[in-house]
């Protein structure tokens, strides 16, 4: 199973994610997870990703597109992949089919989540994530165990100003690699209001279809 998720920040990807690669036993591949990585390292790099990730602006392509396929050449992926966060923008997408390509596979689905805008500034606010594990909580959602509240982190990013911009840039960057996947008749969208559960389930459903 060759995968990707799409949908606006704070959608759901990383937490649907977790759940569906346990079910496809594919490897996870967020690009913000692996940006985060380097930004934690203070690698050169990484204080670059950071200029650009911590006011909510996107990665320049040139820099991010390399970084995720090389990923998506290792090992790991001979199975397939479940990528979150990339492509989010059209050349993205159009350097991932070529990479593809050349590999000889193709994308098996494009899951969309649809979340209104209105709910995503909560959503993200309100969210930590634990360092040691990576499970992501969310303070009135589902909230973290007492135990581990000392080491849970609340993202750079999640702050009103940087998830409004995201959300902007979502709109402007990201949706329209939607009408490029319809075409490919790949893409299958999701609602992502309820239960977490409820929507694995719908995921699952429409990967069936
Ligand atoms: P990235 O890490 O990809 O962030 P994002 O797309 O903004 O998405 P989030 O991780 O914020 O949200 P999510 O959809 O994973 O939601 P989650 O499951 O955590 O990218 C970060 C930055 O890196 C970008 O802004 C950009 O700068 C850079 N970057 C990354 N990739 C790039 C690329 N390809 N090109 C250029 N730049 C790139 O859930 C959110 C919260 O909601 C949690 O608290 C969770 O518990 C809660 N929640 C989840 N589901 C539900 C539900 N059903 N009901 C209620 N609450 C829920
Ligand atoms: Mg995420």
């Amino acid at each position: 199973m060759r995968m990707i998720l799409v949908g606006p920040p704070g959608a759901g990807k990383g937490t649907q994610a977790a759940r569906l690669v346990e079910t496809f036993n594919i490897p996870h591949i967020s690009s913000g997870d692996m940006f985060r990585a380097e930004v934690k390292q203070g690698t050169e790099l990484g204080k670059q990703l950071d200029h650009h990730m911590k006011l909510g602006g996107l990665v320049p392509d040139e820099v991010t597109i390399p970084i995720v396929l090389k990923r998506i050449t290792q090992a790991d992926t001979a199975a397939g992949f479940m990528l979150d966060g990339f492509p989010r923008t059209r050349p993205q997408a159009e350097a991932l089919d070529k990479e593809m390509a050349k590999a000889g596979v193709a994308l098996d689905a494009v899951v969309l989540i649809e979340v209104p805008d209105q709910l995503l500034e909560e959503r993200a606010i309100h969210r930590r994530s634990d360092p040691q594990t990576g499970a992501i909580y969310h303070l009135k959602y589902n909230p973290p165990p007492a135990e581990i509240a000392g080491r849970l982190v609340h993202r750079s990013d999640d702050t009103k100003e940087a998830v409004d911009k995201r959300v902007a840039k979502y709109h402007a960057e990201t949706a329209p690699i939607i009408p490029y996947y319809m075409e490919k008749g790949i893409l299958k969208r999701v609602d992502g209001v309820g239960d977490p559960d409820v929507i694995t389930e719908r995921i699952k459903a429409v990967l069936n279809d």
